[in-house]
């Protein structure tokens, strides 16, 4: 990782005054001072503070059960965000795996791990999430085998992976999808002529929800592990 991070995922510093500290040669790399906030630096190098050896602290891991009207960003915009909820340090380290529309409910990943989320994001390694949709409409026949098979969606040149849909009630479907398109879930519903009224995202992988409406807990190191193969 970066320097500048790795001071301030050892410290309490903000990415400024890491960068500051620095920059005026106040920290040393296996022994040499580095004065490049850009530089990359690995676990087991020598980082020196002031004379003082830096550890990075240990990556987090988070489900949280995020409520409708609330943003999977790090900061509030129009509506607050889930961070809100983590009542944790350095919270600014922690980033969302696989946002959430604000009006969508349910689980959410949180990490500061970078390379643990992207095998949960990265379409390639398939990592299913289980979504409950409540819908405007009745399933059209032949919805399943569209789902399937693949849809074209507006705006885009490859069709969907292959989803599964399992019909719960005549307006109430629970769609397991291994991608993540910018509002996928709606769009697909959209393709088959049909309208989202409500979106739970239940499960990711093995890991389901159970927790309470904005609460959170860290993951266990078996549910970790889960997504690392
Ligand atoms: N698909 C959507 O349309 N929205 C979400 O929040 C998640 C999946």
């Amino acid at each position: 990782m970066r320097l500048d991070r790795f001071v301030c995922k050892s410290t309490e510093f903000t990415r400024a005054e890491a960068t500051q500290k620095i920059n005026v040669g106040d920290v040393c790399v296996n022994g040499d001072t580095v004065t490049n906030e850009a530089v990359q630096v690995h676990e087991s190098n020598t980082v020196m503070l002031d004379g003082l050896r830096l550890k990075a602290r240990e990556f987090r891991y988070i489900l949280m059960h995020k409520p409708a009207n609330t943003i999977c960003s790090n900061v509030d915009e129009f509506y607050p965000s889930v961070f809100n909820y983590l009542d944790i340090k350095n919270t600014s380290e922690l980033h969302v795996v696989g946002r959430l529309d604000a009006d969508t409910t349910g689980l959410i990943l949180i990490t500061d791990d970078g390379r643990w989320s992207f095998n949960i994001t990265v379409p390639s390694k398939k990592c299913q999430k289980i979504y409950r949709v409540e819908l405007s409409y009745e399933i059209a026949d032949g919805v399943e085998a569209k789902f399937k098979n693949g849809l074209k969606l507006q705006g885009e040149e490859h069709l969907t992976q292959p989803a599964s849909l399992k019909i719960i009630g005549s307006k109430e479907v629970l769609l397991t999808i291994t991608e993540g398109k910018f509002h996928q879930i709606k769009r697909m519903m959209a393709a088959v002529g049909n309208r989202v009224v409500s979106l739970h995202r239940e499960a990711i992988g093995g890991v389901s929800l159970d927790v309470g409406l904005g609460q959170w807990r860290y993951l266990t190191r078996d549910e970790i592990q889960s997504f690392s193969k």
